[in-house]
């Protein structure tokens, strides 16, 4: 683990676990096809309701523009549309996920919340956008793009498709920079949330992959240059609860 200038960690990682990882990557989805049905209250308990508030503070970090169209990747049972289309600058959003269980599950609550006319949800890869250029005033992803077999890819592709003056938002987990919070997280990430996360979701080990995934995952200082490099401009990061998830944010 090395301590960037700006106090942001950054973290050196296996190539022999990348490769075995990215392979999984590859049909990460699959996973999430599996555990769709437990995924929101496991959610919902695992994060103790604080992955509520990390979505709200989503929202607040909106552009103040009126009448926005936003893209929201791998966007699973949609939970960030519905928190996102609250904020009254948000006309429309469209969700793209790979994994057609989890789009059931949203479009459900779409349904059941009577938005079907602002949200719409469709099969979409991350690294492949079936999307115009320059077509989007946000992109957001949130818990996501980690799961992308090329995370810069992804972020290329975010790039693309935001209109100029466009924001990003992607919202992942990280690791806490305070050395008691961060022990006591990894303790919890690695034994108590694969032992509840497989039991309950009936899935052999999908949440030790996602433990996994959350460790292999650059973040910090790492991430934003990757932001950096895919041409985003004025980025930023904002540590959110202890800095066990952070914000990242940037325009085009
Ligand atoms: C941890 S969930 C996050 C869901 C949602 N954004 C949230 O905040 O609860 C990760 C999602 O990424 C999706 N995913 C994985 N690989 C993908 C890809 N290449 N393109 C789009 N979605 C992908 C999975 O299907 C899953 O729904």
């Amino acid at each position: 683990m090395q301590e960037t200038t700006d106090g942001l960690q950054e973290k050196t990682e296996s190539p022999a676990q990348d490769n075995a990882l990215g392979e999984r990557k590859k049909e990460s989805y699959r996973i999430f096809d599996d555990i769709a049905g437990t995924y929101d209250p496991l959610n919902r308990f695992l994060s103790m309701g604080i992955d509520v508030y990390w979505r709200h503070r989503m929202k607040k970090e909106l552009p103040k523009k009126e009448g926005l169209k936003l893209l929201d990747l791998a966007t699973g049972t949609a939970d960030v549309p519905l928190i996102l289309i609250k904020n009254p600058h948000v006309t429309k959003i469209r969700g793209l996920d790979m994994s057609k269980n989890m789009i059931a599950i949203g479009r459900e609550k779409i349904k059941e919340r009577n938005l079907q006319e602002k949200i719409t949800l469709d099969i979409g890869d991350g690294c492949n956008l079936p999307e115009k250029d320059n077509s989007w005033d946000v992109t957001t992803v949130s818990f996501g793009i980690r799961n992308f077999p090329d995370c810069f890819k992804g972020l290329q592709e975010m790039y693309r498709v935001l209109k100029p003056g466009g924001q990003i938002m992607v919202m992942e987990f990280s690791l806490p920079s305070n050395f008691l919070i961060k022990a006591i997280y990894l303790f919890y990430f690695r034994k108590v949330l694969p032992f509840i996360g497989n039991l309950f979701s009936g899935h052999g080990d999908a949440y030790s992959y996602l433990n996994q995934t959350v460790e292999d995952f650059p973040y910090g200082r790492q991430f934003l240059d990757l932001m950096d490099k895919a041409n985003f401009k004025k980025t930023r990061a904002i540590p959110l609860t202890f800095g066990i998830a952070t914000l990242y944010i940037g325009e085009k």
